[in-house]
């Protein structure tokens, strides 16, 4: 199928097709996903659910660029955007350009940024600098110190309003897709139905342009407490550890390898080895 892009994008939103968007962190993952999705995020969820953190506040661009890179190598059809880790769109244009154009370097199509009205700044940089990028309200995961907790957003009349604010804001500014992330089903339809550009919902109801899922919680193969929003469609964690319960199994019982998993000598020198 053919690659995608971000004025095609546009145009699903616009036809009424919803977008289909999950994350990847590396090579196996980018080619598991790559076939069946429209966009491949390599999160900073990256933090989570590869390298044991407990939020995505200590990943840093070099992680973050270690694991694109490996999603990019495989060339992906759909439309990867890299996430813009904790401050690395905060200090200044300048060093947010840097770091995002690296991004775009190592072969990222968009990045996404978290924040609202403090943030455009940033993202009319970014903008004017030929970087697509895409929104990210709500429920931002780099906020979790302020929000106190990951709470669901936008509840209060204030801060709804303000969030339909800060939607178009960003709109306006340029990004040509928003992550909704953590807030009421209501809320989100009206940012979707009054913005040109495509809504991401996550946790925020069926009325967004699309919906994303974090790839290990699709998979179930996360432990622990599970979000009212994910909806795992297989038992990963557990099909994997019998899998390989299986293996342990058959390596303590002399069952693996047999003859036709292992390597002969030529017939000639099995008698010199064997003596
Ligand atoms: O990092 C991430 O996985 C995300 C999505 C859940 C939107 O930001
Ligand atoms: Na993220």
């Amino acid at each position: 199928e053919a690659r995608v892009t971000v004025p095609l994008l546009q145009q699903w939103k616009t036809e009424g097709r919803r977008l289909v968007m999950t994350t990847a962190y590396d090579a196996a993952t980018a080619r598991i996903a790559d076939p069946v999705v429209d966009l491949i995020l390599v999160g900073d969820s990256v933090g989570n659910v590869c390298l044991g953190f407990d939020n995505t506040l200590p990943v840093s661009m070099a992680m973050m660029n270690h694991h694109l890179e490996a999603v990019t190598r495989t060339r992906p059809r759909a439309l990867i955007v890299a996430d813009m880790p904790y401050l690395s769109f905060h200090l200044s244009a300048e060093e947010t350009l840097r770091n995002a154009g690296g991004f775009m370097q190592r072969g990222a199509s968009a990045v996404k940024l978290e924040g609202g009205a403090k943030r455009l700044d940033m993202v009319r940089a970014l903008v004017d600098c030929e970087i697509p990028v895409m929104g990210h309200l709500g429920l931002t995961p780099q906020s979790v110190n302020v929000m106190g907790g990951f709470k669901v957003q936008g509840r209060a009349a204030d801060d709804a309003l303000r969030l339909l604010d800060d939607a178009h804001s960003l709109e306006a500014a340029g990004c040509f897709a928003l992550v909704l992330e953590g807030i009421p089903t209501e809320l989100a339809a009206r940012a979707t139905e009054s913005l040109r550009i495509p809504t991401i919902g996550i946790g925020a109801g069926p009325d967004c342009s699309g919906q994303v899922l974090v790839f290990h919680d699709v998979l179930g193969l996360l432990q622990g407490h599970k979000a009212k929003f994910v909806r795992s469609y297989v038992d990963g964690f557990g099909v994997l550890q019998d899998a390989l319960s299986r293996f342990a199994e058959d390596v303590r019982g002399g069952a693996f390898p047999t003859a036709q998993e292992s390597y002969r000598l030529p017939e000639a020198l099995r008698a010199a080895v064997a003596a």
